[in-house]
């Protein structure tokens, strides 16, 4: 029997995701939104675009979670993205309230799933998923880090003119300005960073990849990306759905681990078919620690707002 995947939110981000899921013949896809006639026209649009992809999974757009039954993974994009001028944190109420009733009406019809967060404020958004469900910490997951790892290695790769394939970096922290590329850790087919771009041209790319995001708003005026954050949550999907045990950066709940304890935030983690399989604790250096201690604060004070409000 095939896997089942329901993608929560059929706009810009959930439509691609749903697509590329059926394009990898990865899962049945249900791509469920609030929006009447939005995910029953996306995802009719998607399965006649099976004869010519050569694929035969089943993509069903609804308003109904009854549809959802026994997924193995719910994606969560529904919320609203950002528009020029507003920030992550200013998505936080409106999200919140979206994200915590999706997760609930998902995990009643689905109570084995894996739950991804992609809405924004992502850090803050896993929590409130996470308290509102009650899912073990394993079974919900954020995806910030996979994306903003993939900007930072395509500016490397044009800036040093070489494969992207061959860049192995790594982008922590949470999914905002304040994320944490770590430079010291990022090389080229195993030649450290350092030793082939000067540390201004470094610093500069560290600072277009912590506005990645913000770069494409920009550009677009009405919306965020969805190409990359599509591509990299089903990154996130095929390493569960096939146990392939990647080791990605993503978005985990932390007991402890890099001195954070009780919140969601960015660090590499094995993904398998429970979802987060481990969480790895990368020594880090006094700098590196500081920017961490910064960024968890950026997420933590989104969290107080949360906490206050309940
Ligand atoms: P979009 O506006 O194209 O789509 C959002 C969809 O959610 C809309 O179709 C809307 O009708 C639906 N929706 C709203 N309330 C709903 C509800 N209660 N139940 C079901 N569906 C509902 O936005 P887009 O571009 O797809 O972005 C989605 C979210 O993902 C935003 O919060 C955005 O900021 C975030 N995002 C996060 C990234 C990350 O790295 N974590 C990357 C890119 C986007
Ligand atoms: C991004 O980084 C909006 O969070 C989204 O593109």
């Amino acid at each position: 029997m095939r896997k089942k995947v329901t993608v929560i939110g059929a706009g810009n981000v959930g439509a691609n995701c749903a697509l590329r899921i059926a394009d990898k013949e990865l899962a049945d896809v249900v791509l469920l939104d609030i929006a009447e006639g939005i995910p029953q026209g996306k995802g009719l649009d998607i399965a006649q675009s099976g004869p010519v992809q050569g694929y035969d999974v089943s993509i069903v757009g609804t308003n109904d979670y009854a549809d959802t039954a026994n997924s193995d993974i719910v994606v969560i994009t529904a919320g609203i993205a950002r528009k020029p001028g507003m920030s992550r944190d200013d998505l936080l109420a409106i999200n919140n309230d979206v994200v915590r009733s999706a997760a609930v009406s998902a995990i009643q019809h689905s109570p084995n799933a894996i739950l991804i967060l992609v809405t924004n404020p992502l850090d803050v958004m896993c929590w409130a998923a996470w308290q509102a469900t009650g899912l073990p910490k394993n079974r919900v997951i954020g995806m910030a880090g996979v994306l903003d790892t993939a900007r930072f290695k395509t500016f490397l790769g044009e800036a040093l003119d070489v494969s992207v394939e061959n860049i192995s970096a790594l982008v922590l922290g949470g999914h905002g300005d304040t994320m944490v590329p770590i430079t010291r850790l990022t090389n080229v087919s195993g030649i450290p960073l350092s030793e082939l771009l000067p540390a201004e041209t470094i610093d500069a790319i560290v600072t277009r990849t912590q506005n990645g995001g913000a770069e494409i708003v920009k550009h677009l005026k009405t919306g965020s990306a969805y190409y990359a954050p599509s591509a990299a949550t089903v990154e996130m999907v095929e390493s569960i759905l096939k146990d392939k045990k990647k080791v990605l950066p993503c978005c985990a709940l932390l007991e402890g681990e890099y001195g954070i304890n009780g919140l969601f935030f960015g660090v590499p983690v094995k993904l398998g078919a429970s979802g987060i399989e481990k969480v790895y604790e990368v020594q880090l250096n006094d700098t590196e620690k500081a920017a961490m201690a910064k960024s968890a604060g950026a997420v933590q004070e989104m969290v107080d707002v949360l906490k206050a409000k309940a």
